[in-house]
């Protein structure tokens, strides 16, 4: 595997650039801080990632960087086969309300710039016959819910995006893979309670990679949250405002 790897010096993103360093992968990093990308390339060379991991920067908010970050990606790879976006923000419902700012930030980084960033991946990749786009989204893009309605909605078009993906090119190749994570215990979700079923990142990698090797088009991880979300998407607008959803 040839990874390129955006938002990988934290959190999911580290987590599974670890397990695919661990396999022998050829890795290249992209992200906004140098330092923190210089040390995570030398943790992924000792931990078995061929060659030496290259990295450059490339700001999530920042699309004019792009195509360049990629190109450098390319460079160094010979041509990556699989382009992975872990890079995300979040925020409460109640300080993306308290700010306009802020909540303009989060939907331009968690859609419009997530989505301009796949689109320079993906043509890439289908320019040489195909390969794996690996985006991560939420479950909270499922349905609308009081607490996570703005950080939802940039979501649920992340979400929808990628199935359009799938069903227009996967004939020529491209493997679209959504990770679907429910709570997941990271710098994202610090000071927040953890609701029942939270995950660790180790064990979504561990999952997304065998969606990844299996080219599954979408994985919740845990997994439980497969289960919660198939009732949660059946059950009734109605049942739901009962509930306080
Ligand atoms: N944790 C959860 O419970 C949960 C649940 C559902 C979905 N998700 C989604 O899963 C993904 C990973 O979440 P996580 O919890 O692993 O997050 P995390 O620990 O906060 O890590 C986020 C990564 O994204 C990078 N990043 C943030 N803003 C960036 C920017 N403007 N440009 C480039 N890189 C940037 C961070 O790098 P810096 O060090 O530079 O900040 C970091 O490497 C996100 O898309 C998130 O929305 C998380």
């Amino acid at each position: 595997m040839k990874a390129v790897l955006l938002g990988a010096t934290r959190g999911m993103g580290r987590a599974l650039a670890r397990r695919m360093a661990e396999q022998g992968a050829s890795l290249f990093l992209l992200g906004r801080d140098p330092l923190e990308l210089e040390r995570s390339a030398k943790d992924l060379s000792l931990r078995g990632a061929s060659g030496d991991v290259g990295w450059a920067r490339c700001d999530l908010l920042a699309p004019g960087g792009f195509e360049p970050a990629l190109a450098r990606a390319d460079e160094v790879l010979g041509g990556f086969d699989t382009a992975v976006v872990t890079a995300g923000l979040f925020a409460t419902q109640d300080a993306l309300e308290a700010d306009p700012k802020l909540c303009a930030e989060l939907l331009h980084a968690d859609f419009t710039c997530t989505v301009l960033f796949c689109e320079a991946a993906r043509r890439r990749l289908l320019a040489r016959g195909g390969g794996t786009l690996c985006v991560f989204s939420s479950v909270a893009g499922e349905r609308g819910r009081k607490p996570v309605i703005l950080y939802g909605a940039a979501k649920a078009g992340l979400s929808h995006y990628l199935e359009g993906l799938d069903h227009k090119f996967h004939a020529d190749g491209l493997v679209t893979v959504t990770v679907k994570p429910g709570f997941v215990r990271t710098a994202m979700t610090e000071g927040l309670e953890p609701p029942p079923f939270a995950g660790e990142p180790d064990e979504v990698a561990a999952a997304v990679l065998r969606a990844i090797e299996k080219g599954r088009p979408v994985v919740y991880a845990p997994a439980i949250w497969a289960w919660v979300m198939l009732a949660i998407r059946l059950l009734p607008r109605s049942a739901l405002r009962r509930i306080g959803f």
